[in-house]
């Protein structure tokens, strides 16, 4: 299968190739849990939103039913397509050179901006994309998230002579700093949290690395793909799976709702 570059369960500056097929089977829980995030956008009929990484779209779709005018974004054409397949508008486009100018009542982003390494050039786009007062709401891992998943890959590619920082396509930060960001970036912060959320995972945790882990062993022979995934799933067995073979990866989220102020 041929690397695409870049984006999120979807948005940006990374090597992972979403399979929409494989996404669906391993990770339909991200647009499942990320239907509340809707509750704290209250999307207005007729508002014109941006979904920023909307990953195949069903939470696009959903603020389309609502009676928004939605535009998706995604830096896969893999999963831009899958969502233009649900007749959805969806622009296949890097999360960090967003080239939308004061046209949106709000942005919207749900697990997605953990993939975009260069938040300072995210918020600057999102905030160029914004009207006056316009809200950006989003959610995506915070500090602490997957660590014992982050702890075993480290542990598993150290023994074979990586390290796990250069490789590491994810962005977590604390809500302090993120706090930071927004306020630099002009906006007012309403409201921002950080929670824990384990997840039960559809699948074994094999499904989840070869779904969200795959730029770590990007040119790596498959030998030597599945025979490290092997090693951080039996590292991981005593924490995160339990006596029945449920495994539960340790998410932390970060969500807010932040207001452009002019
Ligand atoms: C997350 O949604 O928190 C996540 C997804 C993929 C990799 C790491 C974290």
């Amino acid at each position: 299968m041929q690397p695409t570059v870049t984006n999120s369960d979807s948005g940006t500056s990374t090597v992972t190739d979403w399979d929409p097929d494989r996404y669906a089977q391993h990770a339909r829980f991200v647009s499942d849990y990320g239907r509340s995030l809707i509750d704290w956008l209250q999307p207005q009929p007729g508002e014109r939103i941006l979904d920023l990484g909307c990953g195949d779209g069903v939470l696009t779709a959903t603020l389309k039913d609502l009676g928004c005018r939605v535009v998706g974004v995604d830096a896969s054409a893999r999963q831009v397509d899958a969502a233009r397949r649900k007749g959805l508008t969806a622009l296949v486009c890097n999360g960090e050179d967003l080239p939308f100018s004061r046209q949106f009542d709000a942005v919207f982003s749900n697990a997605a901006l953990h993939w975009m390494r260069r938040p300072d050039a995210v918020l600057a786009g999102v905030s160029r994309s914004l009207k006056s007062k316009g809200r950006f709401v989003a959610e995506f891992g915070g500090a602490g998230n997957v660590a014992a998943i982050t702890n075993a890959l480290r542990q598993s590619l150290k023994t074979r002579g990586y390290n796990f920082e250069q490789l590491s396509p994810w962005y977590f930060p604390e809500p302090e700093e993120y706090g930071q960001k927004l306020k630099g970036a002009g906006f007012d912060i309403l409201a921002i949290e950080k929670y824990p959320r384990p997840t039960p995972l559809p699948s074994d945790i094999i499904g989840w690395l070869e779904t969200f882990a795959q730029s770590f062993t990007i040119g790596w022979s498959p030998a030597d793909r599945t025979a490290l995934f092997s090693d951080v799933r039996e590292q991981l067995r005593p924490q995160l799976c339990s006596a029945e073979g449920q495994w539960t990866a340790d998410y932390v989220r970060l969500r807010f709702v932040a207001v452009k102020q002019k």
